[in-house]
């Protein structure tokens, strides 16, 4: 099978097309012949090696893809081979066929395409258990989202439009804010002006971004407000990790002293959801749920750039140079 390795961490250009071994399964594990590769900031991360357990090079990013299952190992329910699946290997998914555990891959309703499955999972676990779990977003609550045009961002403001929140997202370009406002912000800034605009007056902030603007966020929370931080972005260049610019922003963020959480009744969480293996079964459920509102027709997954396998260099380039709207697919043919 054909795979991009990464044979050092570095910019998207050290990704080289190579022919590897076919995956076999192990116990509990199956094969997913991959149709298509959902895109995550993780993947630039991962191939930067500035992810969590991410591999040594020589490695196979790759967090996220649908496809059909074409062999099972022991353990693993035979019936499963031929499912159309979605599945989430964290790595070693930009190839082929890729081996998952079989707890980390759901199988598809007819009518979810390929496209739309790789799109689906990431983002939209990431933002349901990111506002409802650790959020606990309320009908009528203000919330702030950044990134919001991004994979998770245009996730989350429909699940928090939904939820009867008042979505303020925050993007960088007004093609973006655009998109955010049609998918159910009732208002949007650019990252300069939003403190401002907004403050003293939120309840949640869903912040995957980080650095600076976290300050300034921090003091816009009401009383009893939630700031969800889930991804630093700020640290990161179009090519490369800005190490300087990454101290920078980490020594803007200023220090949260406990004591001081008390009297103002503010939280602060944080959470990496692939180093959370235990909450798998939680995380069929949100699936589940995922994929019953794609097919009611109450959620979508917005797709804004699709790239043949062949190309998987420019969507990582494109993803993490900010070009992307909406969540960037890998098609495998
Ligand atoms: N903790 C978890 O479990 C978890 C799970 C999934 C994703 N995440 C995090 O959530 C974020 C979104 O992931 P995604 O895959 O959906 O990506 P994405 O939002 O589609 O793309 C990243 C977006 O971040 C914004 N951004 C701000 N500063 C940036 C910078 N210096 N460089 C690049 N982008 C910058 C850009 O939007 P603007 O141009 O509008 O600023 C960009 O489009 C990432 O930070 C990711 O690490 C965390």
């Amino acid at each position: 099978m054909k795979a991009w390795v990464a044979p050092r961490y570095g910019p998207p250009e050290v990704l080289e097309l190579q022919e590897l071994p076919d995956p076999q399964p192990g116990r509990g594990e199956a094969v997913v012949q991959v149709r298509a590769i959902g895109l995550n900031f993780a993947d630039c991360a991962a191939r930067m090696g500035v992810y969590p357990r991410v591999p040594r090079p020589p490695f196979v990013p790759g967090m996220e893809v649908a496809g059909d299952v074409v062999a099972v190992g022991e353990e693993a329910e035979p019936s499963l081979v031929g499912a159309r699946v979605a599945a989430v290997p964290i790595f070693a998914g930009h190839a082929e066929a890729v081996r998952v555990p079989v707890s980390h891959l759901r199988p598809l309703p007819a009518g979810v395409d390929y496209v739309t499955a790789a799109a689906l999972a990431v983002t939209g676990i990431t933002a349901d258990h990111g506002l409802r779990t650790v959020g606990r977003l309320r009908p009528g609550e203000r919330v702030v989202i950044t990134a919001a045009a991004g994979g998770v961002g245009t996730m989350a403001v429909q699940m928090a439009a939904a939820a009867g929140a008042q979505v303020v997202a925050v993007a960088s370009t007004p093609a973006k804010r655009e998109l955010a406002a049609r998918l159910g912000a009732s208002a949007t800034y650019g990252y300069e002006e939003y403190a401002t605009a907004v403050q003293g007056g939120v309840d949640v902030i869903f912040d995957s971004v980080g650095g600076r603007l976290f300050r300034t966020g921090w003091r816009a929370l009401r009383g009893d407000g939630r700031y969800i931080l889930f991804g630093f972005a700020a640290a990161v260049g179009p090519r490369r990790v800005r190490w300087l610019r990454s101290v920078w922003e980490l020594a803007s963020m200023g220090v949260v002293i406990p004591a001081l959480l008390v009297s103002p009744c503010r939280t602060l969480a944080g959470f990496n959801l692939s180093l959370v293996p235990h909450l798998a079964a939680e995380m069929h459920e949100r699936f589940d749920r995922l994929l019953a509102a794609i097919q009611g027709g109450t959620l979508r997954a917005v797709v804004g750039t699709t790239v043949p396998f062949a190309e998987l260099p420019r969507a990582h380039a494109l993803l993490q140079g900010r070009g992307s709207v909406g969540k960037v697919v890998v098609t495998v043919p």
